[in-house]
């Protein structure tokens, strides 16, 4: 069974996938983590020259990395493993820098077919709660349940203001706006999958909404398909 649930920064995707992933012993798939995890291999690679690649890297040269990049994705114990070689792959992602990369290199065809091949494979081997831009209308386009979720720009900075300032990073909260705002436009923009609701997909504004209430609202509706037999029960 797949759940595909997309939506903008701050939207409150990670918290609430989690949970009902958890819920219903699905596995997570975090696909942002995916393509924050090439951000990251740019900057770690051994040429010394990838921070300069990750500001302009373009198609041919991401196809050339790709080849090289040791980047491996795993379920493991029902969690979504990232490795760069041996090194398992986690906090490092999260900085604001790996946040803008990866928006930048998300809009490379090369990166996004590399990527999306791991997610539909990773996806035959178990149920998930996929959450990402594209994983409804792109990447899982027959998903049994399909979500947009979205909250106004300010409810979503002030989310991850409060998540940034939790782990010491001081960005003020004009500045955590724009940020966002300047992340959604690009997302929505590009050429190549870009964020948008799923044609069905049931969409939830979350900005006055609890993550408890978000999480049972979804939780009832992949209730209402199981209990209507969904093909794979
Ligand atoms: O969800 P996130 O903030 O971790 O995602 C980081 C970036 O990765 C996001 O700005 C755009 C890109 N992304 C994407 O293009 N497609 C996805 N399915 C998930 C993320």
């Amino acid at each position: 069974m797949i759940i595909a649930v997309d939506g903008p920064a701050g939207a409150g995707k990670s918290t609430v996938c989690k949970i009902l992933a958890k819920r219903l012993g699905f596995v997570y798939l975090d696909t942002g983590a995916m393509y924050r995890a090439f951000a990251w291999a740019l900057d770690t690679g051994s040429d010394g020259r990838s921070r300069q690649l990750r500001a302009g890297l373009d198609e041919n040269q991401a196809l050339e990395l790709l080849e090289r990049i040791p980047l491996l994705f795993f379920i493991k114990e029902n969690k979504l493993e990232i490795c760069y070689g041996e090194r398992v792959l986690s906090e490092e992602l999260r900085s604001p820098e790996i946040s803008e990369a990866a928006s930048r290199i998300s809009q490379l065809p090369a990166v996004r077919e590399f990527l999306v091949s791991w997610q539909r494979r990773l996806a035959e081997q178990v149920s998930i709660v996929a959450e990402g831009r594209d994983t409804a209308t792109a990447v899982f386009p027959k998903a049994d349940v399909k979500v947009f979720l979205t909250a106004d720009l300010q409810a979503r900075a002030k989310r991850r203001f409060a998540e940034y300032s939790e782990k010491g990073i001081s960005l003020s909260l004009e500045e955590m706006q724009e940020r966002i705002r300047e992340r959604d436009e690009a997302d929505s923009n590009r050429d190549h999958s870009p964020m948008r609701p799923a044609e069905g997909a049931i969409l939830l504004d979350t900005s006055r909404l609890s993550v408890e209430e978000v999480v049972d609202r979804l939780g009832e509706q992949v209730q209402k398909l199981i209990e209507a037999g969904s093909p794979a029960y």
